[in-house]
C-alpha cells in the first residue's frame, strides 16, 4: 500500500424515515435555508413537501433554488452563489442526485469568493472556506453524498471537470431508500453503472499489497451484480434500494482508495463526452469503460483476471491471464447490456465527426495513473466505442 491519511466528516442518516434528523440537523447553523433541486422529481414525489412542512415547523427563512441541470452548469451554480451573498444563507441544503449535489458544493464554496466560482473548477481560485452544506439524496449513484468532490459544466466553453476540496463535504446526508422508488429504469441503470465504474476506477491502481480494499471492491461489485438485476425489475423494492444506496455510497466515499490512487481516466473521457454532448454519466461510462479495460489489459494481465474470476465467475482452468481477462471484460459488457446500458456511441448517435475535439478536451488534464494515456490512446479507446 501507499502510505495514506485517511478523512471523512460526513454524518450519514441511512434508512426509512430518517429525514426527521433535518430537525436535529438544520438548528445547528442558522436559520437562512438555501433548497437547491433539480427539474422538479422532488416535487412529483412529495418529498418537496415534506422538506417544507419540516422547515416550516423549525421556523426557518427558506430560498429556493430550482432547476439544477442533469451534468449542471456554472450558471446554475452562479444563481445559487447570488441568492447566499445577498440573503446572507447559513445553510444549503440539496434534496436530489449527484448534479444537485455537485452544484450545490460549488454553492457553498462559491459563496465564500469574489472571484467567478469556474474559476474553482479549473483550480485558478483557491477554496478556503464554505457555507455549511447538508444533502437528501434521490438517487444512488455518484457518491457525492459522502465524498468532497463535484463535476460541474461550463456551457460555454463546452468543458466539463472535476474538483474538490474538504471543505465542501456535506455535514450530514440523508439517504432514505423509499425515495428513489420513483426513480424510473433508465436512471436506476445509469446509477448502478456509476457505482460500479467508481469501483472500477479505485480497483485500477499500481499499489501492491491491497488484499483489504481488493476485497472490499469485490463485494461491492457482487453484490451490485446480484442485485441489479432485480431492482430494474422490481424499482419499488425497499430492500434491493436500501442494497444499492448503500452501493453507492461506499463505491465513491474513498474508502475503497485507502493506500491506493485510483486511475479515473475513463471518467475523464467520458466528461469530456457529457462535455460536447451532454449525455448521461452512468450511458457514457458503460460504452466506454469495456474499451478501456481492452486498450489496457497488457499493463496488468493478473489484475484483470482477478477481477475476471472473483467478480464475474470465470472459470480460470487452462487460460492465460489475458484470457481471463478479456472473458471477465465480455461478461461486464454482457451484464450492463442486459440491465438496458447503453454499449456504443452510436446509442446516443454519437459518430465520429468530433472524435478530434473529444481527444483535446479529454487530454485538458493529465490522464490516468494506473496507466498514462497519450492523445492516441484516448483516440482509440473512442475508436472502439463507436
Ligand atoms: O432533476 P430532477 O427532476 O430531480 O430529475 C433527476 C435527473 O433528471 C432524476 N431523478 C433523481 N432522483 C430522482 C429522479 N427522478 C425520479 N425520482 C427520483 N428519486 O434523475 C436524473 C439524473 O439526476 P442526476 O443528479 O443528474 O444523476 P446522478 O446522481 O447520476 O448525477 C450525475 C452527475 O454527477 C457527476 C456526473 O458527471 C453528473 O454530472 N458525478 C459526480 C461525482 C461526484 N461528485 O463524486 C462522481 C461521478 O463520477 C460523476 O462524475
Ligand atoms: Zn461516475
Amino acid at each position: 500500500m501507499n502510505e495514506f491519511t485517511f478523512y471523512n466528516p460526513v454524518r450519514l442518516h441511512f434508512g426509512k424515515g430518517q429525514i426527521t434528523q433535518l430537525e436535529k440537523e438544520l438548528p445547528k447553523y442558522g436559520d437562512k435555508i438555501l433548497v437547491v433541486y433539480g427539474g422538479g422529481s422532488i416535487k412529483r414525489n412529495d418529498l418537496y413537501n415534506e422538506v417544507m412542512t419540516i422547515l416550516e415547523n423549525l421556523k426557518m427563512k427558506v430560498f429556493e433554488l430550482s432547476g439544477v441541470e442533469p451534468n449542471p452548469r456554472v450558471s446554475t451554480a452562479r444563481k445559487g452563489i447570488e441568492i447566499c451573498k445577498k440573503e446572507e444563507i447559513d445553510i444549503v441544503l440539496a434534496v436530489g442526485g449527484g448534479s444537485v449535489i455537485d452544484c450545490s458544493k460549488l454553492i457553498v464554496a462559491g459563496a465564500m469568493i469574489d472571484e467567478d466560482p469556474w474559476n474553482i473548477v479549473i483550480k485558478k481560485a483557491e477554496v478556503k472556506d464554505a457555507l455549511p452544506l447538508g444533502t437528501i439524496l434521490t438517487i444512488a449513484a455518484t457518491g457525492s453524498e459522502m465524498n468532497a468532490g463535484s463535476v460541474i459544466t461550463n456551457e460555454e466553453t463546452l468543458e466539463k471537470f472535476g474538483w474538490g476540496s474538504p471543505f465542501v463535504f456535506p455535514k450530514f446526508s440523508i439517504l432514505d431508500p423509499t425515495y428513489t422508488f420513483t426513480l424510473p429504469r433508465n436512471q436506476t441503470v445509469y446509477g448502478i453503472v456509476d457505482m460500479m465504474a467508481h469501483v472500477f476506477e479505485q480497483y485500477f491502481h499500481n499499489a501492491t499489497n491491497t488484499p483489504v480494499t481488493d476485497e472490499m471492491c469485490e463485494g461491492v461489485l457482487r453484490t451490485v451484480i446480484a442485485t441489479g438485476p432485480k431492482l430494474v425489475n422490481d424499482l419499488e423494492n425497499y430492500e434491493l434500494r436500501e442494497t444499492i444506496l448503500l452501493s453507492g455510497t461506499i463505491a465513491l466515499n474513498t474508502f475503497l482508495s485507502m493506500g491506493s490512487t485510483g486511475d479515473w481516466a475513463t471518467h475523464d473521457i467520458e466528461h469530456a463526452v457529457s462535455a460536447v454532448y451532454d449525455i448521461p454519466h452512468g450511458g457514457g461510462l458503460a460504452i466506454l469503460f469495456p474499451n478501456w479495460m481492452r486498450h489496457n489489459v497488457h499493463v496488468n494481465p493478473d489484475r484483470f483476471a482477478q477481477l475476471a474470476t472473483r467478480v464475474f465467475g470465470v472459470n480460470p482452468e487452462g487460460k492465460s491471464a489475458e484470457e481471463i481477462a478479456y472473458e471477465g471484460i465480455n461478461r461486464l459488457s454482457e451484464f450492463w447490456i442486459s440491465i438496458g446500458a447503453p454499449s456504443r456511441l452510436a446509442d446516443y448517435e454519437i459518430d465520429d465527426s468530433k472524435l478530434d475535439i473529444l481527444v483535446e478536451k479529454a487530454m485538458a488534464r493529465p490522464l490516468g495513473v494506473f496507466k498514462k494515456l497519450q492523445a492516441e490512446d484516448v483516440r482509440k479507446i473512442l475508436e472502439m466505442s463507436l
